[in-house]
């Protein structure tokens, strides 16, 4: 008779698994860590414990055993190719992400996602249900799973279950449109601690759960009412990055002698810009190429003292709004080389590629200013890893009002990335800055950064989820 397989006392259930199963260069398979900041937030947390990852590996079909990687234990779901349609590229990243980050680009609303989301939902909840030990605790991640909270706590109503969610939840009025709103409501109050990026994320759920499902709310919390009538408790924990590795590779020799054969590589430009981003419409890649491109036109700047590098990491390019945006981009930046590049110089170095930690690090450490203009952002993880990196208390941030880092990142330049004379201003503001200016913002922006990482978001948010456990 073969043994029972083995339960976790705490269960990571998240759409991705912290590697992706993608094919290498000469056809071969490969696993690569996954793209995002959900991925690199928790890939820490779960060095220090002794759990296990519900998550899908990648690739359509893919029937896997559980297996380990890194040390960490885990549990592939297997998406079929119409899930990943359905599912992923559609409700997940067709419908949900353009509402909640505001209607930058045009929800679409389909009954068939809908049923495959709830499907795809049921499926990691029931993986988690057979991973988690008695009395265990789950921690579910982001919109992609916002069912999976009440699935399970029909499945395992011993279970503590938290619920984190990494991008922002819009005001009521946008929200409303969600055909399915009262559904996805319930979904995330099956948690016992439904965590937010900011606290406006959070009171928007609030006044969600309030006006769509009538439910008392007092401060942070909700009451759920029902046969066993519970508490669940909204609230923010901002998330942030593992400082450690930014720091550690800041500080190697050769990561910054790579630092200055990119600067050689760019011609020795005065100042390097720099943009790090997936390929998504939210984070404002074009606007913030306009604003650039205007300053050479103007001819208050030119490609001799300043050159921008966009890093644009491939993301969903099966979703048309992404295809789309993807040739708006490399027209625009196309059109602004043509016009301006010397056969020394580039205005605009453009990368569609993903790269490691290390060359990321180094990228940091060459650029003189980093532009982060997203329109909509949970977070944005990339200013916190920006942050990290100058330990030499060099280098200027921008940052867009729109992102969740803007609430703790105050000694930013701050930006509203649709004013594209306040774009400019800014980019010029921190083209000009003085080294003592530079220092002075950099050092109070490094403080808030290391003392508040990943560990400590984790840790607070586990707290909060035990003082839920302990009143029960
Ligand atoms: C954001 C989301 C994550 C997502 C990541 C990458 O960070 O919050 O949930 O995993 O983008 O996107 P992808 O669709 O490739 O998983």
């Amino acid at each position: 008779m073969s043994s029972p397989p083995p339960t976790a006392s705490f269960v990571i259930v998240a759409n991705r698994l912290p590697v992706d199963r993608v094919q290498g260069p000469d056809g071969e398979e490969i696993w690569r860590r996954s793209p995002g900041g959900l991925v690199a937030a928790l890939e820490a947390v779960m060095h220090d414990v002794d759990g296990a990852w519900v998550g899908w590996p990648g690739q359509a079909d893919l029937e896997l055993a559980p297996f380990t990687a890194d040390g960490i234990r885990l549990l592939p779901v297997t998406l079929s190719s119409r899930e990943l349609q359905d599912y992923y590229e559609g409700f997940s990243n067709d419908t949900i992400w353009p509402l909640y980050h505001d209607v930058i680009s045009p929800p679409q609303y389909h009954r068939e996602w809908w049923e495959s989301y709830v499907q795809v939902n049921q499926r990691f909840a029931e993986r988690a249900a057979r991973a988690a030990s008695q009395d265990g605790t789950v921690w579910v991640h982001d919109y992609q799973l916002q069912l999976v909270p009440q699935l399970l706590r029909e499945l395992r109503p011993d279970l503590t279950i938290g619920y984190f969610h990494h991008i922002p939840f819009p005001a009521h009025g946008l929200y409303s449109q969600l055909p399915w709103r009262d559904q996805v409501l319930r979904g995330l109050l099956g948690a016992d601690v439904v965590g937010f990026q900011r606290g406006q994320d959070a009171s928007n759920f609030l006044t969600a759960v309030r006006r769509r499902l009538h439910l008392d709310t007092k401060g942070t919390t909700v009451s759920v009412p029902g046969s066993v009538p519970r508490t669940v408790v909204a609230r923010a924990f901002p998330i942030s990055i593992d400082t450690t590795p930014y720091v550690e590779l800041a500080a190697r020799p050769d990561v910054r002698a790579r630092a200055a054969e990119i600067r050689e590589g760019l011609g020795h430009p005065k100042k390097i810009l720099l943009g790090v981003d997936r390929l998504d419409y939210t984070k404002g890649i074009g606007h913030r190429i306009k604003a650039f491109g205007e300053l050479l036109d103007q001819g208050t700047l030119s490609v001799e003292d300043v050159t921008l590098v966009q890093v644009a990491s491939p993301s969903r390019e099966r979703v048309d709004a992404y295809a789309q945006l993807r040739d708006e981009i490399e027209l625009a930046v196309a059109r602004i080389n043509g016009d301006h590049d010397t056969v020394e110089h580039t205005a605009i170095r453009y990368l569609h590629q993903g790269y490691p930690r290390e060359e990321m690090v180094a990228l940091y450490l060459a650029a003189d200013a980093m532009l982060v203009t997203a329109l909509r952002d949970g977070m944005n993880l990339v200013a916190k890893e920006y942050v990290a990196t100058r330990g030499d208390h060099r280098g200027v941030l921008v940052l867009s009002e729109f992102t969740g880092a803007a609430d703790e990142l105050k000694q930013a330049i701050q930006v509203n990335p649709h004013d594209i004379e306040g774009l400019k201003d800014a980019i010029m503001r921190a083209v000009a800055m003085p080294a003592s200016e530079q220092s002075r913002r950099m050092r109070a922006l490094r403080k808030r950064v290391l003392e508040n990482d990943v560990n400590a978001w984790s840790h607070e948010f586990l707290v909060a989820l035990d003082a839920v456990r302990r009143t029960r």
